[in-house]
């Protein structure tokens, strides 16, 4: 019988790859960059399953263009919002992602955020890099404390989680948001589900941790900003388009909010003559939160054994539509 055919998009950590060579006859995305949209719908013809990243659209021209023995479609990251899940669905097609192996180190990351910008780490290193450190001052470099802080979490859900269990280490106060209240994480952690008004109006820090939907397409927005302390710091490490790009840069500038720590941005990646990137209470890396060579491995370990199970119909070890199962 001919080795099923898959296109992946992208290098993944190279025993991932092995893994899934055996299995398939692999076409492999050598660039940095992602293909163009008419390249993709070109490679992905006649092939039997996909690896993907949340760079690539996948939605009813990408599956059309595969083709029906499409079988499986399995992204390396937990996001998908690239992806048209409900047309997978119809197609009986299930999806992959990567769930729960990258939640501790997200929720890591989401604290050297918040850290970084309430103590202003990357604006003091960039003053000893140029040279501007002449002595000891009293008066510089003043940050906010984050030990009595309140938190602010958007969305209480794996990640949301681990954030509100490390800011009790850190002496906060967490309130959370969610449009489902979380009963059996307040047993486990000290929190208060607060409605969304309350949670801008008491928070020194907000952390969005909420998927991007129709309905949290810019939930934060000009509106949302002034009802925020003065002082308040913003954390992104779920989807940029969560935050309105525009208010952000008008309540940052016009000191409505203090400062913005994002690992994600609208659009992604930020173009350099972005105004955000003329603030200095602006923080901005490239969406690393889940980059730790650990999580990353396994995400890639993941991702593979998602394709491979897929390509021989076995269930997904993650699977975003399960109810593809029931249909068969
Ligand atoms: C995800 O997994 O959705 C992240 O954005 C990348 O790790």
């Amino acid at each position: 019988m001919p080795r099923p055919r898959v296109f992946v998009t992208r290098h993944i950590f190279p025993e991932a790859l092995d893994a899934i060579r055996k299995k398939a006859q692999v076409d492999l995305w050598e660039d940095e960059l992602p293909p163009s949209r008419a390249t993709l719908l070109e490679k992905i013809k006649g092939v039997d399953g996909v690896l993907c990243l949340l760079t690539e659209v996948v939605d009813a021209e990408f599956m059309d263009a595969a083709g029906p023995q499409l079988k499986v479609i399995s992204q390396i990251a937990v996001g998908h919002n690239n992806i048209d899940v409900a047309e997978a669905t119809r197609r009986g097609i299930p999806v992959g992602y990567t769930p729960d192996v990258l939640t501790q180190t997200t929720a890591d990351f989401t604290f050297a955020l918040l850290m970084a910008s309430a103590r202003r780490v990357v604006e003091g290193h960039e003053f000893v890099r140029t040279g501007k450190w002449r002595t000891w001052h009293p008066l510089h470099f003043l940050g906010q404390d984050i030990y009595g802080a309140t938190l602010g979490i958007v969305g209480m859900g794996r990640i949301g989680f681990e954030v509100a269990r490390r800011a009790t280490g850190f002496g906060m106060k967490v309130l959370y948001y969610d449009s489902i209240r979380k009963r059996e994480l307040e047993v486990q952690v000290p929190m208060s589900p607060v409605d969304m008004d309350t949670l801008l109006h008491e928070s020194d820090f907000i952390t969005l941790h909420t998927a991007l939907t129709k309905e949290t397409h810019h939930l934060m927005s000009d509106a949302q900003f002034a009802k925020m302390k003065k002082t308040a710091i913003l954390i992104n490490a779920a989807r940029g388009p969560v935050v309105d790009p525009k208010a952000l840069y008008r309540a940052l500038k016009e000191g409505k909010i203090g400062g913005a720590a994002l690992d994600v941005t609208e659009p992604e990646p930020i173009p350099v003559d972005d105004p955000l990137l003329k603030l200095d209470n602006c923080l901005i890396v490239p969406h690393i939160a889940s980059a730790s060579v650990a999580t990353r491995r396994e995400m890639s370990r993941l991702a593979a054994q998602n394709l491979i199970n897929g390509l021989e119909k076995r269930p997904l070890e993650k699977c975003v539509n399960p109810e593809v199962y029931e249909k068969t």
